[in-house]
């Protein structure tokens, strides 16, 4: 057994194959896939969105995700489980492990919101579960779209205290009490460790969230529209998304959204793939691996949660209708038109309680992979136990997360900055430190290593070319389009989170600064 020490003990490892891939299927399997995706896909023209959106991902994210596993690896090897280390190790440069920083930023930054609204899914499954949804009126059918969903987004946003027009929420005691026992729960796990915990979860969660996906996938194909009246269906459903459009191609806006999905729906400029990446063996085949944690988080994304939420909500609400709760915010097709779908439908508790399972499923999957690199931090750079790692980091997390459950506005800026800004500078990053600072010819030697499949030689250019320079171009793009907007957000939410992130930051610098101090004595 070689498994690589750093210093303080040996290193975890994935225990099998299966498990390090149904892990990363987990890390990229979220709440992205069903409940970002469809509402991305539904407002940028559904067919439209999809061109961008397949391009992104051949010349971004696939590439991305072998340079990420590639990246992680040979930093496992040596000891470093998060960008810090990795960074430094191919970079000899003094600011390499402070650029390193943004892989344990900024997944922590996202879990601060991602974990409250993971709880929600719980919670619905529950309610669901139990049957406490408002049924729909009589002579419903005959009403406008919005009338249509009014009672579900009450519903929704009376749970989550956003009712009012304050600046502050007022969740629900319920509320409350799911998000301690998502948080409970996801501890738990990450305290069993990577092998013990994070990959048994996945081996459960996974193939029971394909199973659910499997079975709502067949039952929309399946939905008549409430009236009757309308028999197309499913083929309407299906034709909005998949007839192509090319109307999308010329849009920079759609091109930004697309690009933008295939990085969080991957988990990739985060940091969490590299840390995952960590663990594996020496000389695991991270081609294959990389490629089929990339194929089955497409399968859940494109298939999956575009049939279930989408398909469904044109079936119910037309195109037009789909558009319509698509664009009235991030959780309205998961939270707002499903649950509505669901009870008019026979046995539609029961396909609300799998729903929303599904939905939980796959948010805590991904909790646990955006908290890893944090804990892998503290391990690696730290020598602390694990215990104590993860001890401290729920306590960050149980405060923090107050932040966007009470102040509103707090949530978007969160978003913004680690989940549409900041992903694609550590992408950027990633490339340019592997292929042009470490060396390309080095780069695909580690990226191939132990493959028994062959990565075409076509990737190797676009890898060193195609992709920093798209993502410099997304990245002026962005900047230019959106953040003179971001910019200009005054209010107490937006200026709450900022304050947040500075003070995350500067404790992420002194950190970095100390861990290095430290080794320099030894
Ligand atoms: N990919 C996850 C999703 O689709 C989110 C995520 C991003 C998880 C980054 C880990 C790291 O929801």
């Amino acid at each position: 057994m070689s498994s690589p020490d750093n210093g303080n003990g040996k290193r975890e490892q994935w225990k099998s194959r299966w498990g390090l891939i149904l892990a990363m299927a987990g890390n990229a399997i979220g709440l992205g896939n069903f409940l970002r995706f469809p509402v991305q896909a539904a407002s940028n023209g559904g067919g439209a969105f999809m061109i961008p959106y397949f391009v992104s991902l051949a010349l971004l994210g696939i590439p991305l995700m072998w340079i990420e596993w590639g990246i992680g690896r040979y930093g496992g090897t040596l000891g470093h489980g998060t960008a810090p280390g990795m960074f430094d190790a191919m970079w000899k440069s003094r600011g390499a492990k402070y650029v390193g920083i943004l892989g344990v930023f900024l997944p922590l930054v996202v879990l601060v919101y991602y974990i409250f609204i993971c709880s929600w899914t719980l919670a619905f499954s529950v309610f669901s579960g139990l049957g406490m949804y408002p049924l729909p009126g009589e002579g419903v059918s005959a009403l406008s779209t919005q009338a249509y969903l009014a009672p579900y987004r009450t519903y929704l946003y009376d749970f989550i205290g956003a009712a009012g027009s304050g600046r502050f929420f007022s969740p629900t005691p319920v509320a409350y009490f799911f998000f301690i026992i998502t948080l409970g729960f996801g501890i738990w796990i990450l305290a069993k460790g990577v092998s013990a915990g994070i990959e048994v979860l996945n081996k459960i969660a996974i193939p029971a969230l394909f199973a659910i996906g499997f079975i709502l996938f067949i039952r929309v194909l399946t939905l008549a529209s409430p009236t009757g009246t309308d028999t197309a269906g499913a083929e309407k459903g299906l034709a909005f998304l998949w007839e192509p459009d090319f109307s999308g191609l010329t849009s920079a806006k759609v091109w930004l959204a697309a690009a933008g999905q295939v990085f969080f729906t991957l988990s990739l400029g985060m940091g969490a793939i590299m840390t995952y990446a960590s663990y594996v063996k020496k000389d695991e085949d991270i081609a294959l691996d990389g490629l089929t944690t990339a194929g089955l988080n497409e399968f859940a994304e494109v298939i999956f949660g575009s049939t279930i939420a989408i398909t469904s909500a044109v079936i119910f609400f037309g195109v037009d209708g789909a558009r319509l709760i698509a664009d009235d915010g991030a959780f309205s097709l998961g939270f707002i038109s499903m649950p509505a779908i669901f009870s008019h439908m026979r046995l539609g508790q029961f396909f609300g309680f799998i729903w929303f399972l599904l939905l939980f499923f796959a948010g805590i999957t991904s909790v646990v992979a955006l908290a890893q690199p944090a804990v892998a931090f503290f391990e690696d750079e730290f020598g602390w136990s694990r215990r104590k790692s993860v001890t401290i980091l729920g306590v960050f997390f149980f405060i923090s997360a107050h932040l966007p459950m009470l102040v509103k506005g707090s949530l978007d800026e969160l978003d913004f900055w680690a989940a549409t800004l900041g992903l694609v500078v550590l992408s950027l990053f990633e490339v340019i430190i592997f292929f042009w600072i470490f060396g390309s010819k080095k780069a695909w030697e580690e990226m191939t290593r132990g493959a028994h499949i062959k990565i075409p030689r076509v990737f190797y250019y676009i890898m060193k070319y195609v992709t920093p320079a798209i993502l410099i171009v997304i990245l002026a793009a962005w900047s230019y389009e959106q953040l003179p907007a971001v910019l200009a957000k005054t209010d107490l939410g937006v200026w709450a989170a900022r304050i947040f992130l500075a003070l995350v930051l500067l404790v992420h610098v002194i950190a970095v600064r100390a861990a290095w101090k430290k080794r320099r004595r030894q």
